[in-house]
């Protein structure tokens, strides 16, 4: 059994204007690959199949275009829609027929996570299905995101939404995973002064039923929101750095799809095939025959 996975793509991506003005912000590339490959990856590497996208009515189609329905990389790929930018927690109430009585994660669609063995951590964290866990970054910037208030025994204490004046510079990162009760509990929330179903309040809700656990990641993990244009291109140098480097390439779905066993030789070699005239199909390639 494992949970069940959504990405959830929306909002304008208005602080990219005019970037974002004709295209959705998680399919602009990081570098080489769609934006959303990144979440995709994320949830792919801990073995999560069951996968809903969550999108604009103006972008589904392209989604789809791209995602198809996930078959090609051994997986199920759905998709809904978010009518309006209503907030995070409302993903939950888009996707309630998708989760039915399973724990879920959540992944934002423009959050990348990379780190030696992080989705070890990751995955270890998904395992216990009771439990609700979000993960914990520091950060420069701490007023432009939730941020967790935790005590010397660094258990939570309270989070709060882009705080003036924050209490520690733990950033709560796009990630979260909930026990099968969150649509329940998201159906109670009601709209913050921005007019959002907001996460920080659902978050907020597990603190206080003393089911909400926080993972701190390392300093050796990389956490990255490519939600502005510099945060953008620093994304897409790091990964261009790394993949550079060590001759890798980083969140290939075609490619953690083959190591986890959901497509064959000759499926990842078709599906490098068409990649072939570029680095990334011919790291594809390689793959196999290495
Ligand atoms: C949202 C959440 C915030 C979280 C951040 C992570 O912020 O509201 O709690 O820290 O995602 O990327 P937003 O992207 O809406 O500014």
């Amino acid at each position: 059994m494992s949970r069940k996975g959504i990405i959830l793509s929306g909002g304008l991506g208005t602080r990219l204007y005019p970037a974002t003005l004709a295209i959705s912000k998680q399919l602009l590339p990081i570098y080489n690959k769609p934006m959303v490959y990144y979440p995709l990856c994320t949830l792919m590497s801990i073995g999560v199949k069951e996968i809903l996208l969550i999108t604009t009515p103006f972008e589904e189609d392209r989604y789809k275009f791209l995602l198809r329905n996930g078959s090609q990389w051994g997986i199920k790929i759905k998709f809904k829609i978010q009518k309006k930018p209503k907030g995070i927690a409302e993903s939950f109430l888009i996707a309630e027929e998708f989760i039915k009585n399973s724990s879920s994660i959540l992944i934002l669609g423009d959050n990348l996570f990379y780190g030696y063995n992080l989705s070890s951590k990751i995955k270890a964290a998904s395992k216990n299905f009771e439990t609700s866990t979000i993960f914990a970054y520091p950060v420069t910037n701490p007023q432009q995101y939730g941020i967790v208030n935790f005590n010397k025994r660094k258990q939570i204490i309270s989070i709060e939404e882009k705080p003036s004046n924050p209490k520690s510079n733990y950033a709560v990162t796009g990630l979260y995973f909930y026990d099968k009760n969150v649509v329940e509990i998201a159906r109670s929330l009601r709209p913050s002064k921005r007019g959002e179903l907001e996460i920080t309040d659902l978050n907020n809700i597990y603190l206080k039923l003393n089911k909400l656990d926080v993972c701190f990641l390392n300093e050796s993990d990389t956490w990255l929101d490519a939600g502005t244009n510099d945060t953008l291109l620093e994304a897409s140098h790091f990964i261009k750095t790394i993949e550079n480097r060590q001759g890798i390439i980083v969140s290939s779905p075609e490619e953690i799809a083959w190591k986890n066993g959901w497509i064959c030789d000759q499926k990842l070699k078709e599906l490098a095939i068409k990649l072939k005239t570029n680095n990334y199909g011919k790291y594809l390639l390689k793959l196999i025959n290495d």
